[in-house]
């Protein structure tokens, strides 16, 4: 008979754990028979001690099992994924999903909804009327093999025992270690049933982890554990040392990803489609090099693909298609407010942490978990890093219910966020390095 305080002590003290142990943590925390203090020391004592490959392949495969693993045999092809470690104002999986679909790959897509001062994919997606983000396993697959994607919610069952280690780590001050999140993320992904995954991995301000190191030790750790269980693995490490794009928001970024799918998006937003979903392609096997795959995207936007593929999958899950031609038909904001700079200079840094936060503060995130967002409010940048500015030009534009009760607080934490200075600095880089099994390569 398995300790549970003796596993705790080998972990604390610095010894590997063997699978069966993992595995019994685990199952011992979904039946109730483990209590939350014993699993919290333990991942307290994973913190400091980390996990070897073997033992991080373990735990994210013994959280995978905790729920269903969803069976995607239904759908013929190889079947790829995409993941952001989570970023502010990323608004990609609206964009790539449809675009990568419209260039010949195949994209069932379960997406999670806002994390922490992250938003989510689903509860933006949410903001178009009637979308439907619910659907059955059938349905699912159904509407994939009719048009080649589908974006919906990640189920409670999709590895049920992330989200109780992920409440757990959120009050023991334990959600930045890298095993606890590679396990995390890769747990959701395995069960979610993709053949290959393509990782963004967020590093500066607005990343969990904000180190470049610390995001590159994350991102070989997670192509490991995926390779590990045959997935076939792409990690790019980019930058979220300012918000991505210009929107921050929900409907402002469905906004956003229809004028990127049009052509005429923010160009980091498009260079980042660009380079995740070269990498999509090119795990598919439907692009043999990574120029290929380039043209294939550009082709994507040029001759409208990628936006009907949009249009189609709105449609194809109830929401009002109309939206992507008629931006009037997503909620609107009852006012909108220009936030102006109190100094002139040029715009040296901005905090993506703290962007997100004031947009959260305006009601496009929730406070508790079951807060309703509201689709209409979030913010419109105006300058970026690099950018000139002169005091009383406005820094952004608030979309907002006028409630001053969540504006005052959201434009103190949003001016807050500025670093604006005599120096005109170059904009941050986009692009770091992309990790494979076969090592990582500098961009
Ligand atoms: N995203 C996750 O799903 N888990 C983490 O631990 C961090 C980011
Ligand atoms: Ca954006």
């Amino acid at each position: 008979m398995m300790n549970t305080y003796e596993i705790i002590k080998k972990k604390r003290d610095g010894f590997q754990l063997t699978t069966d142990e993992i595995e019994f943590l685990i199952h011992g925390l979904m039946t109730g028979e483990i209590s939350d203090y014993q699993i919290s020391a333990f991942l307290m004592a994973v913190y400091f001690q980390g996990m070897s490959p073997r033992e991080c392949v373990d735990l994210t495969m013994s959280m995978a099992a905790s729920g269903d693993i969803v069976d995607l045999s239904d759908i013929k092809g190889f079947k790829v994924d995409k993941h952001s470690t989570g970023g502010v104002g990323d608004t990609t999986t609206l964009v790539l999903a449809p675009l990568v679909a419209a260039c010949g790959g195949i994209v069932p897509k379960m997406s999670g909804r806002e994390l922490g001062h992250t938003g989510g994919t689903i509860d933006k997606l949410e903001s178009i009327p009637g979308m439907q983000v619910e659907l059955s396993k059938e349905k699912f697959v159904e509407i994939v093999n009719r048009n080649h994607v589908c974006i919906i919610a990640q189920t409670a069952r999709l590895a049920p025992a992330d989200k109780r280690i992920y409440a757990l780590r959120n009050v023991t001050a334990t959600v930045d270690s890298i095993p606890l999140i590679a396990s995390s993320i890769m747990s959701k992904k395995l069960a979610a049933g993709a053949d290959g995954i393509v990782l963004d991995v967020k590093t500066g301000t607005g990343a969990f982890m904000p180190r470049y190191e610390d995001s590159l030790e994350l991102a070989k750790t997670m192509v490991e554990i995926g390779e590990g269980a045959g997935k076939r693995m792409v990690a790019v490490i980019t930058s979220m040392e300012q918000p991505l794009g210009y929107a921050v928001g929900n409907a402002v970024e469905v906004k956003e990803a229809i004028d990127t799918l049009n052509g005429i998006g923010p160009e980091d937003l498009q260079e980042l489609v660009m380079e995740l979903g070269s990498n999509m392609l090119l795990i598919s096997g439907v692009a043999a090099t990574r120029k290929k795959a380039f043209d294939l995207l550009q082709a994507g936007i040029r001759s409208r693909k990628g936006i009907a593929k949009f249009k189609r999958l709105i449609a194809l899950q109830g929401g009002d298609d109309r939206a992507v031609d008629d931006i009037k038909r997503l909620p609107q904001p009852r006012m909108e407010m220009e936030i102006e700079s109190r100094v002139s200079g040029y715009v040296e840094s901005i905090d993506a942490l703290e962007v997100g936060l004031a947009s959260k503060a305006l009601g496009a995130g929730r406070h508790t978990k079951d807060d309703p967002v509201d689709p209409s409010v979030g913010i419109i940048l105006k300058k970026k890093v690099g950018d000139r500015v002169e005091k009383g030009e406005p820094l952004a534009v608030f979309h907002t219910d006028g409630d001053r009760k969540k504006t005052e607080p959201a434009k103190e934490k949003f001016l807050n966020a500025y670093t604006i200075g005599e120096k005109q600095v170059q904009p941050p880089r986009l692009f770091y390095a992309r990790v494979t099994k076969g090592g990582v390569e500098e961009l």
